[in-house]
């Protein structure tokens, strides 16, 4: 949780008062917190009802007047149509100026405190009366009274809310293999909350060896499930983490991977509860396949995280990244450099070693799932995908890696059975029933994937208008799926043209290729009607393969530009122009 803005009102008559105010302003900022201060009379006195944290310093005047700049809140704090209660949402805290050679010593001070207990707001700490008569003046009372009160301001945020689940570990080998415990987990319907554990069959490099990029080919059985899909659709893949990942957590908590727990919400959980964590479960699985250690935190990480903290530095540092203030210092240590969560736990070591474990859930968001496009037909029974293995660099010496597809390369159905959860959902892009409309595909790079899976998926139902446009840098390096596409051109089921952007000097891409072939994208449009797909994660290509398309229809059916851009707009209203980008 972060503080709410801190409001600092008071009422000066000499200034002293509002230098105190100053005072408080500057050592808020120093802890990060957002404040403002303000006079007592410059404040509009309606908003008290929903203001959450105030500091009043009230000077009081040797007759015991309050000063001239509160005199207006005095009047009105003092209405008596103002309901009892009706600052019950105020934390507050008051310090009084007052000289005590004076019979009204501090008498607004506590008159104050006395009115706003009656309204309902909430004391954090004794009213400090500062003194003047005293030898050190008002700072004998006013520096400790500031030390306690910024102690309970932030011990009040010490106190985190009660965990949403508890763990309840088993110690008893019996109590662990109870059945009654576990979840039933025959059931039918592949989906997030059950999904299918299909067998990796393959797992290729498709790229060169030489080539930068890692790209995967990856084959599953789906036999047994009832998966169902059509071309274009998409496999939903909820990945793991990587186990010295798990390891390493464990360590910096002081976990034992094998203890086995049973998990029981609290009334914070509003009801959530971790259906796909299985009852009892282990330590190991739940880093494993539950907690999401590997993205970047958010900012309510660092405020839970901070509840935690005894080591000083630590706290001060996590209390920065929880405030409003140090949001950007946050973002150039965690979002930037792309840190992960386990990477600010073994940070903050102190911290991650005080962690309580019923905190886990709260503090981590569930793993969340991938999706990928289908890059084959449903039959037989096999399901393909098409995954780039993401590295890349930050200013961290340590590279970053996509956690799904790093986690899926590193599966190796050679070294035993390997088994992956996965589930389809509906894609975006779908393919024409009738068997004579063309489809003209555009697919650079792993954009290829779902068109892999039409062209599979037409010619087995004798759909042999086919056109396809792949991208890639180089024919020897990144041509997938070269020898299949080889042999649908060979039976006549497939028109193809590459564009090989690296195998010469000058860049040459898909849109090239389109331009270059207007005459039959134009009579296939024009007067078959054919759809047309444009697939591929690369950001400037879809809205370039557009604007290709544009000039196909300005050259070949002497369009004007917006002739040309309104067929566009036609074609995609009317499904004819699909596109499916990724990023
Ligand atoms: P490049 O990496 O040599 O620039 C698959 O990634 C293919 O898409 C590569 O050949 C890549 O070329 C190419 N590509 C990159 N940006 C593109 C763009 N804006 N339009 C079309 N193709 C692009």
């Amino acid at each position: 949780m972060s503080l709410p803005t801190l409001l600092v009102l008071y009422g000066s008559q000499t200034g002293t008062a509002q230098d105190t105010a100053q005072r408080i302003v500057r050592q808020a900022l120093r802890r990060r917190l957002q404040v403002q201060a303000l006079p007592l009379d410059n404040y509009n006195v309606v908003n008290l009802i929903s203001e959450s944290l105030v500091v009043f310093v009230c000077a009081t005047t040797g007759q015991g007047e309050p000063p001239d700049n509160m005199k207006n809140f005095w009047r009105f704090l003092f209405r008596k149509s103002l309901p009892v209660g009706s600052l019950c949402q105020l934390d507050c805290a008051i310090v009084g100026l007052g000289d005590s050679s004076y019979p009204k010593f501090n008498f607004v001070a506590k008159k104050l405190h006395k009115r706003l207990l009656h309204l309902g707001a909430n004391l954090l700490l004794p009213v400090g009366l500062a003194d003047d008569q005293h030898d050190l003046g008002s700072d004998a009372v006013i520096e400790p009274w500031l030390t306690s009160f910024w102690d309970r301001l932030l011990a009040v945020e010490d106190e985190p809310l009660p965990p949403s689940y508890t763990f309840h570990f088993l110690e008893d080998v019996k109590e662990k293999t109870d059945d009654r415990l576990r979840i039933p987990a025959e059931q039918t319907v592949q989906s997030h909350s059950c999904p299918f554990p299909a067998r990796m069959v393959s797992n290729r490099r498709v790229t060169d060896a030489s080539h930068f990029q890692d790209v995967r080919h990856i084959e599953f059985d789906i036999t047994g499930s009832n998966i169902e899909f059509a071309a274009g659709d998409v496999v939903v893949i909820r990945p793991c983490n990587a186990p010295e990942d798990v390891q390493q957590f464990c360590q910096l908590l002081g976990l034992d991977p094998e203890a086995t727990f049973i998990l029981r919400a609290t009334d914070n959980s509003a009801g959530r509860f971790p259906t796909r964590l299985p009852q009892p479960c282990t330590v190991r699985h739940l880093v494993e396949s539950y907690l999401d250690i590997a993205a970047v935190p958010r900012r309510s990480f660092f405020e839970l995280l901070s509840t935690f903290a005894t080591n000083e530095l630590e706290r001060d540092k996590l209390l920065e990244f929880s405030s409003a203030a140090g949001q950007n210092e946050l973002h150039s240590y965690c979002n930037q450099p792309r840190r992960t969560a386990l990477e600010v736990l073994a940070d903050f070591p102190h911290t991650t070693s005080e962690l309580k474990v019923d905190y886990l859930l709260d503090l981590f968001p569930d793993i969340q799932p991938r999706f990928f496009s289908i890059a084959s037909s449903l039959q037989p029974h096999r399901l393909h995908i098409l995954v780039a293995v993401v590295h890349y660099k930050t200013k961290l010496y340590k590279p970053r890696r996509g956690l799904c597809s790093n986690w899926l390369a590193s599966l190796d159905p050679a070294q035993g059975e390997m088994y992956v959860p996965l589930w389809v959902k509906k894609g975006s892009l779908k393919f024409p029933k009738e068997k004579d409309t063309p489809v003209i595909m555009v697919g650079p790079g792993t954009g290829v994937a779902p068109f892999r899976s039409a062209l599979q998926e037409r010619i087995a139902e004798g759909k042999t208008a086919n056109v396809l446009f792949f991208g890639c840098r180089s024919v020897h390096k990144d041509f997938y799926f070269r020898s299949e596409w080889e042999e649908m051109m060979e039976a006549g089921h497939l028109t193809l043209f590459t564009a090989f952007s690296r195998d010469q000097e000058d860049k040459v891409y898909v849109q090239h290729r389109v331009r270059e072939n207007a005459g039959l994208l134009w009579d296939l449009i024009a007067n078959k009607s054919a759809c047309f797909y444009i697939a591929g994660n690369a950001k400037q290509m879809p809205a370039s393969v557009s604007d290709a398309l544009k000039e196909v229809f300005q050259q070949e059916g002497g369009m004007s530009a917006e002739e040309a851009e309104q067929m566009l707009v036609t074609m995609e209203r009317t499904s004819r122009l699909q596109c499916e980008t990724w990023s």
